[in-house]
């Protein structure tokens, strides 16, 4: 029985993983499945905010009561979070953007010839979407909170990620090939700017989400 304490209130989720496309036939992606993100997105609509659900490649059906916009790559998922953000009382990014993107893009697929070395893959940054919205906030009092994905030293990258991003919540997970990705459950710290950490236990998705929105709505006041 969810609370209806999101009511009056507009979030901005971002799920699932971007693709940076090397040719027409190829991109450099992550494992992400876009579950966390979609968790998020239902577990906000239940809780009564009107939800904007920005999807990076994710298989998964549209959540009912819930806008979805559909993008690829993270210059795409950008400009989505950009133009959704001003309106927002909470932003969270659980997607997972690519850092690099091919510092070109080959019209035609790229063939390999015989007796010829690979050629290396030439990559350029990508924007930091977490950093510039928590760096440049469209309110005062909005909420941002970012997802970090660790695979060690888990809790040390995550305080030092918060600080660099300056978002007001972490939610550090630690993924691996099996782990995490793809999954139906989660367990997390989630970091608070004011030195505060929540532990979340082993359990599903939807669970995660829940224990996030409560964390949001007491900042929203
Ligand atoms: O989709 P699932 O299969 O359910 O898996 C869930 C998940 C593991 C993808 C999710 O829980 C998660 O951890 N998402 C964040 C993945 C990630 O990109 O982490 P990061 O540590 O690389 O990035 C830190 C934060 O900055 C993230 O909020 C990310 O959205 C954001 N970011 C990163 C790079 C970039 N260029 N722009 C960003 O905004």
């Amino acid at each position: 029985t969810a609370e209806a304490d999101l009511i009056g209130r507009h979030v901005v989720v971002s799920a699932g993983g971007t693709r940076e496309p090397l040719d027409p036939v190829r991109y450099l992606g992550n494992r992400s499945s876009g579950k966390q993100g979609y968790a998020l997105a239902r577990t906000a609509a239940a809780r009564g905010a009107r939800v904007t659900l920005i999807a990076a490649n994710a298989q998964l059906p549209d959540p009912a009561g819930v806008d979805v916009v559909h993008v690829g790559t993270a210059v795409q998922l950008r400009e989505a979070v950009l133009k959704a953000a001003p309106e927002a009382d909470a932003v969270v990014m659980a997607a997972a953007v690519a850092d690099f993107r091919p510092a070109t893009y080959a019209a035609g697929k790229i063939k390999k010839r015989d007796g010829q070395e690979p050629e290396p893959i030439a990559l350029v940054r990508n924007p930091d979407i977490l950093a510039e919205i928590a760096g440049d906030r469209a309110r005062a009092d909005q909420v941002i909170v970012g997802f970090a994905a660790e695979t060690d030293d888990v809790l040390a990258n995550g305080r030092a990620k918060l600080e660099r991003k300056g978002c007001d919540l972490l939610v550090v997970n630690e993924v691996g090939e099996r782990k995490t990705f793809g999954a139906e459950e989660n367990e997390a710290v989630v970091l608070g700017a004011d030195g505060s950490e929540t532990q979340v236990p082993h359990g599903p998705k939807e669970a995660l989400a829940d224990t996030l929105w409560d964390l949001v709505v007491h900042r929203l006041g």
